[in-house]
């Protein structure tokens, strides 16, 4: 099987998660399978991690790969993350875990393959979700959403997910266009990108239909949502000590990471002034990470996707 991925910020990742022998953790994105592994040797025998992911292809990889591997203590599961809790259970029991990272997004395989839409360089069907149209995991096709969803609906999803400045002049063209026929693949949504955008953004550094099929991904595989579902359950399955680490590549979803780690790293949040605390919130996490992790420039020089991804890394208290 031919499934490339370069791990981002693995030592990173790595030192903050501090895998011990005999622990158990959870890799809720397992992609090409390198952050898993890197666990799983540390873990050794004794040990598990429960690898997650949507996509067949990132699973069908990491069985080939781990088929001669020294421990069996990987347990593969073909599902969405935002139902950590009810695979953990059914793996781990009542269990709680000494780890759990998200490195976010989608692989360097993922965006190479040609039938699944997500790179604008490629002429592919639009489809762009990670779980391939399986429409139980809560996944959409970009397709679905170019031809079928309210002209205002895509305005808001390219402004607000892709940070897309002509937003509403993308959203007009697209309506426009689907009105006289479907937009079927990549390479005729970049055309009508191209058409709906000034010369002079199509003249920037940055491709101009970067920011819009950011947006269509997000949306298609409900990104933002499913971390924001995910990240409670994580920090209820830890253990006392454990860790919890987010590997992120734009700032939409840092924000999500960066929010909740400070606001559970907080014991009461009830608006200044009050004399006796309404909420009851209690502190669950402290911060290990003074604002974020980036990758070194070696590694930068090296993997160009590194460049964009953040870390953040907290220990549940
Ligand atoms: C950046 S890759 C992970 C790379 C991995 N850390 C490695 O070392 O190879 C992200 C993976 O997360 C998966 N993914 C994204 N959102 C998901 C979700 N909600 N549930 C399960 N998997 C998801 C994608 O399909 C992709 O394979």
């Amino acid at each position: 099987m031919n499934y490339k991925h370069i791990p981002v910020m693995l030592n990173e990742a790595l030192n903050y998660l501090d895998p011990q022998p005999g622990q158990y953790f959870i890799d809720c994105t397992l992609g090409g399978a390198g952050y898993t592994v890197a666990i799983a040797e540390r873990i050794g025998p004794k040990g598990k991690i429960i690898a997650i992911d949507l996509d067949k292809m990132a699973i069908e990889n990491a069985k080939f790969q781990i088929s001669n591997f020294k421990f069996q203590n990987i347990i593969l599961a073909n599902e969405n993350f935002k139902n950590t809790t009810k695979i953990t259970k059914k793996y781990f029991h009542k269990k709680k875990v000494d780890g759990i990272v998200f490195d976010l997004g989608l692989s360097s395989a993922q965006l190479a393959d040609r039938s699944r839409g997500f790179s604008f360089q490629l002429d592919t069907p639009l489809n762009m979700s990670f779980g391939c149209q399986m429409s139980d995991f809560g996944c959409r096709t970009t397709e679905d959403i170019v031809n079928n969803w309210k002209q205002e609906k895509l305005e808001k999803i390219i402004r607000e997910y892709g940070e897309e400045r002509f937003a509403k002049r993308i959203a007009r063209k697209i309506v426009e266009c689907r009105e006289l026929k479907s937009i079927k693949t990549t390479g005729r949504l970049v055309e009508i990108i191209n058409q709906a955008v000034p010369d002079f953004y199509k003249r920037k550094k940055i491709n101009c239909a970067t920011k819009t099929f950011q947006a269509l991904r997000i949306a298609s595989n409900n990104e933002l949502e499913n971390l924001k579902k995910t990240l409670p359950q994580a920090v209820d399955l830890l253990a006392q000590g454990g860790k919890i680490v987010v590997v992120s590549y734009h700032s939409l979803e840092d924000r999500i990471a960066k929010n909740f780690f400070r606001q559970e790293s907080r014991g009461c949040l009830c608006p200044p002034g009050y004399p006796v605390c309404q909420c009851e919130h209690k502190q669950q996490l402290k911060i290990l990470t003074r604002g974020i992790v980036a990758a070194g420039k070696e590694e930068a020089a090296k993997n160009p996707r590194s460049r964009s991804a953040k870390l953040r890394a907290a220990e549940k208290i």
